[in-house]
């Protein structure tokens, strides 16, 4: 409805971003306004309440799909208008706790000969961010101007940057806020915000992993599958070939939650070394990358084969080093993680019923590996591993997870959060690890 036919809407005198405001407050917004909202987060002049304002009321009332195709592309072309270059591939995951996929994906479909160029996140609520995880590798550079991720990309055929003045700087900044201002769980802010980056990353194909379940934004199937519909109208909208992922996050992805940690993990899923659901997701992830580069057949077996080749583990050094991370300390061994090292032994005997991946996320915010405002530095070393997965037996005194925290109180207070989550009965299945898969 046009907010000057809305009985409940008068159009008061007011200028600069006033009107925007009003109009999101009442559910009356106008797809022309979204490009005033993308200038205002991509230039300095609106002040971060105003900006704050505007994405808790589109929280609460929410976007039409108009507004949210329109805001899509005023962010993405926020820093220039997008380029599609074709070859490339992209993939982009709705955010979980444990989730390191694209520190293994982006290798090893890149090893395979299928270039891959992705703009990633930070830290967002309670789920990790791959940048941050990236720049645990000391020296490992993610502030890559467009020219730079194009350069990389074409040296060593994968490059993974932030966003930058010429790359959805509109983005950047709403991520930001968003992160503490409680307005994450929105499908609209979710879907322009990935997209957004998609697009001005110029991949002709992306893949969307959409993770569902309590570690999630959308913990409900229904609410995953619309969140997916949306972003997959955004990019067909866009002449971009895309499918979804619907993928489980009832339970951390792999065993560790944190940044070094993480990225230790995904080094030993390189050497065919990883948990089974981790390497279980990384391959069905690769796989439709590849399909949706042009290279359908037997997806499955040659993304395997070449994992366990050690070639996507030769590609992932190449890209630490192209990036300037310390590839030779990746190549000797995993990264050194915080000094308190501290086990959580099983209480009792039984089988594992659940695994609340919040509790694992909460313990690494509490060990400090995540922010809890927008300038807050990040712990690198700080980690929780969770040993066990639903449906496994575990006995009395083994370990459920291993801790690495700065000191033994902040430990404590960890151990205390992860044994909180988990629950251990008398018998449970779990879900597998891909649920649905959507192409449009
Ligand atoms: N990842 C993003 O890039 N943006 C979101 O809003 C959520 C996950």
């Amino acid at each position: 409805m046009a907010a000057s036919s809305d009985p409940g809407f008068t159009e008061r005198p007011g200028s600069g971003f006033g009107p925007v405001l009003r109009r999101a407050r009442l559910g009356l917004s106008r797809p022309e306004d979204m490009a005033l909202v993308a200038a205002a987060a991509a230039g300095g002049d609106v002040p971060d309440y105003q900006l704050s304002a505007w994405l808790m009321a589109v929280a609460i009332k929410g976007l039409d799909e108009a507004c949210t195709v329109a805001l899509t592309r005023a962010m993405a072309a926020s820093g220039g208008t997008p380029a599609v270059h074709p070859g490339l591939v992209d993939k982009h995951s709705t955010g979980g706790v444990g989730d390191k996929t694209t520190l293994v994906v982006a290798p090893l479909v890149a090893s395979l000969g299928v270039p891959v160029a992705k703009m990633s996140g930070r830290g967002l609520g309670h789920t990790g961010g791959t940048l941050d995880k990236l720049e645990s590798i000391p020296g490992f550079n993610v502030h890559l101007p467009r020219a730079e991720l194009a350069r990389v990309v074409a040296e060593v055929g994968v490059a993974v940057g932030a966003q930058s003045e010429d790359l959805a700087p509109a983005d950047g900044r709403l991520y930001a806020l968003r992160d503490v201002t409680e307005t994450v769980d929105s499908r609209p802010l979710i879907a322009s915000s990935i997209m957004a980056k998609k697009l001005a990353g110029g991949s002709p194909a992306i893949l969307l992993d959409v993770k569902v379940g309590r570690g999630a934004f959308m913990t409900d199937l229904t609410d995953a599958r619309a969140l997916a519909r949306l972003m997959l109208h955004i990019a067909h909208a866009e002449s971009r070939r895309a499918e979804a992922l619907l993928t489980d996050m009832d339970q951390p992805l792999g065993y560790a939650v944190g940044n070094a940690i993480e990225v230790n993990e995904a080094r030993a899923t390189l050497m065919g070394e990883g948990p089974p659901d981790f390497e279980c997701l990384v391959l069905a992830v690769a796989a439709r990358m590849l399909a949706l580069a042009g290279r359908p057949d037997n997806a499955e077996q040659v993304v395997r084969q070449q994992l366990a080749s050690g070639r996507a583990f030769r590609q992932f050094l190449a890209w630490i080093r192209a990036q300037g991370g310390d590839d030779e300390l990746m190549a000797r061994g995993p990264l050194p993680l915080a000094p308190v090292r501290n086990e959580l032994p099983a209480p009792a005997s039984g089988v594992v019923e659940s695994v609340d991946p919040l509790a694992a996320a909460q313990a690494a915010l509490r060990l400090g590996a995540g922010r809890r405002r927008k300038e807050d530095p990040v712990d690198h070393a700080v980690g929780v591993r969770v040993l066990v997965k639903v449906g496994q037996s575990v006995t009395a005194g083994e370990p459920l997870a291993e801790i690495y925290a700065q000191t033994a109180h902040d430990s404590e207070e960890a151990r205390e959060l992860i044994l909180e989550g988990i629950k251990i009965g008398a018998g449970a299945s779990p879900r597998p690890i891909v649920l649905e898969h959507l192409t449009e």
